[in-house]
């Protein structure tokens, strides 16, 4: 008891711990990978089991996960990958405990904050994936600019799915065609997979290639539905926050590995 009290009394605030990171910067280059994917797709999934293993807040835990996103993004740029998707915040997310929701919400401010100077010096394209209408002002407003401060650029198109939920995306790409059809502009018997793709946020964009979900969970949980037909998929045990460079390269060495066949006979 009086150990537990002292223990308590001298604990670091939980801002202040340092929480030791097993990251390697040694991240491999291109072309040591004898096949890379164009468009990876990542679900950061385990910052809450991150954090009750470390006895800290969930919000902390998405903070840790926010801070290994940085290290992903710069290494996926440097192997010149063509694009990267992340899920950062689904439409279901919105039920969580509101303390939680709001941690996120700051989350995507500091992210902004820090980052859109070295992303935009780096040619990155941002693409918010999601319906930003729903979200708080000051958000709405950081996002829309960071899209339109990158949208000139010509390197890694980084897509922050946000507020995003992919039959959401789908049932938006059938409403805009269907009023074109009503419209009379567009006969219904020409609409083709390629008309819907070119009606998805990721339009313009490869297929996902590789989809990377963290933490041993094995879902696709709403996330880029009818971009990942024919994705390979690797669901490393590793919690995100502690999903290294090192990791990520691992993945992208079992996606070289692979044989796609896209639903043909080799
Ligand atoms: C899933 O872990 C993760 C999320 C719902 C949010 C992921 C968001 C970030 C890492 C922040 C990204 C921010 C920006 C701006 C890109 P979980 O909480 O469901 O984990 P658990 O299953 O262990 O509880």
């Amino acid at each position: 008891m009086f150990k537990d009290t002292v223990k308590k009394f001298f604990a670091p605030k939980e801002k202040e711990r340092f929480i030791p990171s097993k990251k390697s910067t040694a991240g491999m280059s291109a072309r040591d990978f004898k096949r890379l994917p164009q468009h990876v797709a990542i679900i950061m999934d385990g910052n809450g089991r991150w954090a009750k293993r470390h006895r800290l807040s969930v919000s902390r835990g998405h903070r840790q996960g926010t801070e290994n996103l940085r290290e992903i993004i710069r290494h996926t740029d440097d192997l010149g990958i063509h694009a990267l998707s992340l899920y950062a915040f689904s439409t279901e997310n919105w039920s969580r405990p509101q303390e939680e929701v709001d941690a996120l919400m700051q989350l995507i401010l500091d992210f902004f904050a820090s980052e859109i100077d070295e992303l935009d010096a780096k040619n990155v394209h941002i693409l918010i994936l999601g319906d930003k209408s729903r979200l708080p002002e000051k958000q709405r407003l950081t996002l829309i600019e960071a899209e339109e401060r990158t949208a000139g650029n010509t390197g890694l198109h980084l897509n922050i799915a946000i507020n995003y939920g992919g039959r959401d995306e789908i049932a938006r790409a059938a409403r805009e065609l269907a009023d074109q059809v009503a419209g009379g502009m567009l006969d219904p018997a020409l609409i083709n997979e390629q008309m819907i793709a070119d009606h998805l946020y990721t339009r313009g964009q490869p297929d996902v290639d590789l989809l990377i979900r963290t933490s041993g969970e094995m879902r696709l949980s709403n996330f880029l539905l009818f971009q990942c037909a024919y994705a390979e998929f690797v669901f490393p045990k590793t919690l995100w926050p502690d999903f290294s460079v090192r990791d990520y390269d691992e993945t992208l060495l079992d996606f070289g590995g692979r044989e796609r066949r896209f639903g043909k006979r080799l």
